[in-house]
């Protein structure tokens, strides 16, 4: 596993330097799409449940799922989800990252992307041997509304290995102490999906598409960690 996570890194790394105004979500998946393959890996979501592409690409009020488009052209003030997934000898890796397009993102923004990385490095410090994954879910919502943004509800992480969706389910809000124990060895994909705005979500017409319903801005970052005696290991850095 962290063989596909390093790949998954790599191509996290070089699309985060092509990312400018005037190139399209499509420029990012082609991209991706060759490097993964030079790497010798599999691109883990094309495909799966017919999912057209090898990134997701979740620009501004979109939260997770947008589909790379050639009509998609970022610009100066936007912020972009990358989010992508790859196979090594059958095991999954998966990460994402958000970037603001240019500098020219509001205060708000950058708040917004500062607040839901470090909720998500909050989520890893709680992924050990006897937590809970009600720890691992209220250490990112305590965070992120502390710091007065919006947790999503309805898209989760998940135990992540042989498949890309394995259990436990990981939500980023939940109670200490409650839900499933995390024991040694476990691998989980931990993703908090942040709102500027509030909570709720909607799908587009596409059915992959999730916006957030208010219309505003959402914030997305992945990592894989490994559940071990020696604490949290982030597979995916
Ligand atoms: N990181 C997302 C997830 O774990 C991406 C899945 S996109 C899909 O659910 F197309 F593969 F579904
Ligand atoms: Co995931």
């Amino acid at each position: 596993m962290r063989r596909s996570g390093r790949v998954v890194r790599e191509v996290l790394d070089q699309l985060r330097t092509l990312v400018a105004p005037g190139v399209t979500t499509m420029d990012l998946e082609r991209t991706a799409e060759q490097k993964i393959k030079d790497l010798g890996a599999t691109p883990a979501f094309k495909g799966y449940y017919d999912y057209p592409c090898v990134l997701c690409t979740s620009i501004n009020e979109e939260i997770v799922h947008g589909i790379p488009s050639e009509k998609r052209v970022l610009k100066a003030g936007d912020i972009v989800s990358i989010d992508c997934g790859a196979v090594m000898d059958g095991y999954y890796g998966d990460a994402a990252i958000t970037v603001a397009v240019d500098g020219s993102i509001t205060p708000e923004l950058s708040k917004l992307l500062e607040v839901t990385e470090a909720s998500l490095y909050r989520a890893i410090e709680a992924a050990r041997i006897g937590n809970a994954v009600g720890d691992v879910g209220a250490a990112v919502q305590e965070f992120v509304e502390a710091n007065g943004f919006s947790v999503v509800r309805e898209f989760v992480g998940h135990g992540i290995g042989t498949h890309l969706h394995e259990e436990p389910q990981v939500p980023n809000f939940g109670t200490r102490g409650h839900g499933a124990r995390l024991r040694d060895g476990m691998v989980l994909a931990i993703e908090p999906m942040v709102n500027s705005g509030k909570p709720g979500t909607r799908v587009l017409e596409d059915k992959w598409t999730a916006v957030t319903a208010d219309g505003s801005y959402s914030a997305h970052f992945e990592h894989c960690v490994a559940v071990t005696k020696d604490g949290p290991v982030i597979l995916t850095q």
